[in-house]
């Protein structure tokens, strides 16, 4: 986690965006010709969960249009996690050296998207971040906000993580480091997925650093945050912690025996 300063990086190979989307129609269009122009050499993979208002049919217009975009079809609604882990994999299969997490709504502003590539160069997980100097929020509702604050702090010290803005969803990932997170066994289905990642990313040593962001609220279409999604995050982040927690006890008992 912390031998940034002394490791090299190497080269960051070609950046795939990954967009997960769930009726996103009205946003679609504007949100992939937002990264083209900001990132032209980057492509963009659309991972669309059979959304019934169409979204999937206007990225396949898209794709036609454009060799740098894709869409990945998938059968039914299965949570954001579960179209990452889809996405993850098909970028790593065509040879992407850089996965990005970025949401379809505009909240995560494409114009970023260098910034947080920039700082890959010197990183193995890179994470838009919110609460940290600098980062900002738009036109967030406030009970919005304090769930958000309360979820990265309870995660926080539950998990032990020294991050920030544990829960947002506009990340750079090395590829190097998403096969280091053994994602074969990951669960998560809804927004704790962000979690997931990146307590594993810490627990794994990796270099993980926080960029701010601005974060602006979606002006168009729904957020699909659920009760049933806060309900995942905080049964298995607490979890993981007590799990974390049980093993450390086991290990201190374990030396004391030992001595
Ligand atoms: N394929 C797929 N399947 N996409 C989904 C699903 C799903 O089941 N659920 C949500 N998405 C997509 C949305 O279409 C959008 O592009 C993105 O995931 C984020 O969903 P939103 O519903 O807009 O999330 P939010 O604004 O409430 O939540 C934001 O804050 C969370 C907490 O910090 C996001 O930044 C989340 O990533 C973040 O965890
Ligand atoms: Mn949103």
């Amino acid at each position: 986690m912390n031998d940034g300063g002394q490791r090299r990086y190497g080269p960051l190979g070609s950046a795939l965006v990954i967009i997960p989307t769930y009726n996103e129609a009205e946003n679609i269009r504007p949100i992939v010709s937002r990264v083209r122009t900001a990132v032209p050499e980057a492509h963009v993979l659309v991972a669309d969960d059979n959304s019934p208002d169409g979204t999937g049919k206007f990225a396949d217009e898209l794709s036609a249009e454009d060799d740098h975009v894709h869409v990945l079809h998938r059968a039914g609604k299965e949570g954001l996690g579960a179209a990452y882990l889809a996405g993850f994999r098909w970028g790593v299969e065509h040879g992407y050296g850089v996965l990005v997490e970025m949401d379809a709504d505009g909240s995560h502003q494409p114009e970023e998207l260098p910034r947080l590539l920039t700082a890959l160069k010197g990183a193995d997980l890179v994470l838009g971040s919110r609460w940290v100097p600098g980062g900002r929020i738009v036109n967030w509702p406030r009970s919005r906000e304090l769930i958000s604050r309360g979820g990265s702090l309870y995660s926080r010290l539950m998990l032990d993580v020294p991050i920030r803005d544990v829960t947002g969803g506009f990340r750079a990932f090395r590829k190097e480091t998403l096969e280091g997170l053994g994602l074969d066994d990951v669960a998560s289905a809804g927004y704790c997925f962000q979690v997931d990642l990146a307590r594993r990313a810490v627990a794994a040593g990796f270099h993980v650093v926080e960029v701010p962001i601005t974060f602006v609220e979606r002006e168009v279409g729904d957020s699909k945050m659920s009760k049933d999604i806060l309900v995942e995050a905080l049964w298995r982040v607490t979890g993981w912690g007590l799990t974390d927690r049980a093993r450390k006890v086991g290990k201190l008992l374990g030396r004391g025996h030992a001595r």
